[in-house]
């Protein structure tokens, strides 16, 4: 097989930015399939950090191309501010490099307003019982809303000012209806969205195309496909903790749909897990450290958003979680990221069952008030206090490392593929070859 899918196993942050950028250095064509600039990744590339939302990391490496597939929905402020910001830096943007689907849906300006005040308390009464997601606010979930009630704008629709602004008029009927009278927000002008889709137009224009022809002509002249996932298994729309969950199929099964591929051309698929867990946003978490030990996982790992800058919740790893996404997702290899933030953490627990209702299970349940419910089993670990970034092999690495690593590929049902040390390129041990 020629492809390799990279998908999270958890709720995102699992550190996909770095093995795609490594597997990146294989591949022909790497490829989105979903989300949106509510992921973000942050990439180490010698002395230059890079925070990449929506352009897919691959554009790191020359010579190489990027397909923002038609699952995608793309804020074209940010895909223009990426460009410019990587241009700006010596990384070179063309067309022959980068090609964003003409179907991808556009995040739209009352998106984000809607977004934004479905999060926020309502100017009047009667908003009991509403939901707070603790979404990254970035107008990926309304956006989505209209790709599947047929009132989106898709991004061929930036080259077509008549037909824009004759959707963006239907569109406003409804959201200014909402703004004003439930929200309390200002309503939106269709000229200001006019003037954005000119601005947005003369900009984007040379990138908006059919991104399938390229994909398919790579898969049948059996060139390397890297299909870069975003979020994880557990904020999947139908299989995940809903309603605290994205907008999008974030399972293997969404490369087809999101992309244009067809299921017998995904090959690899490569389940991302952190080697503990983290959550943004609300919604339950069973392995969860509340308290001065979540802290220091916390500030051991960095584990502050990408995107919204926010605090993530940390706790133990899951290996319900992960096992879960192994059975939704196809998953043949696990890449373990940030095992080295573990190092002196004290001894560490990996959660192999939960217990719900007097006996023991071993997936997540699918339904939250399930879950919410479940307590989780855990095996314990010595753990370890070694400096670990120097190994490459597994037999570099002190005993409880190794023996820490021997629970996830006995708990989490799929061997170890590769396994990150620190977030340099080349902190890492490679067990396989994956393409
Ligand atoms: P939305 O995708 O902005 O609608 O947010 C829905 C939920 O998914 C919230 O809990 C977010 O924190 C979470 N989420 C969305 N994208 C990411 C991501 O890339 N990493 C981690 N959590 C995410």
């Amino acid at each position: 097989m020629t492809s390799v899918a990279v998908v999270g196993t958890q709720w995102g942050d699992e550190g996909k930015g770095k093995v795609v950028d490594l597997l990146t250095e294989e591949a022909d064509l790497v490829v989105r399939f979903q989300g949106g600039n509510n992921a973000g990744h942050t990439l180490v590339v010698g002395a230059e950090t890079y925070a990449l939302h929506l352009i897919p990391s691959g554009i790191l490496h020359p010579g190489k191309a990027a397909l923002i597939g038609n699952g995608v929905v793309v804020d074209p402020d940010v895909l223009i501010g990426e460009i410019e910001a990587l241009r700006s830096r010596g990384v070179e943007v063309n067309p022959r490099q980068l090609t964003v689907s003409a179907s991808a849906h556009v995040i739209m300006p009352y998106h984000k307003a809607l977004d934004a005040a479905r999060e926020s308390p309502l100017p009047g009464p009667g908003g009991e019982g509403r939901v707070f997601i603790g979404t990254t606010g970035r107008g990926i979930g309304p956006a989505y809303e209209d790709k599947a009630s047929r009132q989106g704008l898709r991004m061929r629709d930036l080259l077509d000012p008549a037909a824009f602004a004759a959707r963006a008029k239907a569109a406003l009927l409804e959201k200014n209806a909402l703004f004003t009278a439930l929200y309390g927000i200002p309503a939106m002008g269709l000229p200001e969205l006019e003037a954005l889709r000119a601005g947005w137009a003369a900009k984007l224009a040379p990138f908006i195309g059919d991104a399938r022809p390229a994909l398919w002509k790579a898969v049948r002249e059996g060139r390397h496909v890297l299909f870069e996932g975003a979020q994880g298994a557990q904020l999947d729309i139908d299989h995940g903790t809903y309603p605290y969950v994205t907008s999008s199929t974030t399972l293997s099964g969404g490369i087809c749909g999101g992309s244009g591929t067809a299921p017998r051309d995904i090959g690899t698929v490569l389940g991302l897990v952190k080697a503990y867990t983290s959550r943004v946003g609300e919604g339950p978490f069973p392995t969860e450290i509340t308290g001065p030990a979540g802290d220091a996982l916390r500030e051991a790992g960095r584990e502050y958003g990408t995107t919204t800058g926010r605090p993530r919740r940390c706790g133990h790893l899951d290996a319900v979680a992960v096992r879960t996404a192994a059975a939704l997702c196809g998953i043949t290899s696990l890449a373990v990221t940030k095992l080295d933030v573990l190092s002196g953490l004290g001894p560490l627990k990996i959660a192999r069952a939960y217990r719900l209702d007097g006996s023991e299970i071993d997936f997540m349940p699918q339904d939250i008030r399930d879950l919410e419910r479940c307590e989780p089993v855990y095996w314990d670990y010595a753990g370890f206090a070694e400096d670990i970034s120097r190994a490459r092999l597994i037999t570099d690495l002190p005993k409880g490392a190794r023996e820490y690593l021997e629970g996830v590929e006995e708990l989490c049902g799929a061997p170890l593929g590769l396994v990150s040390v620190g977030p340099e390129r080349g902190e890492t041990i490679i067990l396989e070859s994956f393409f």
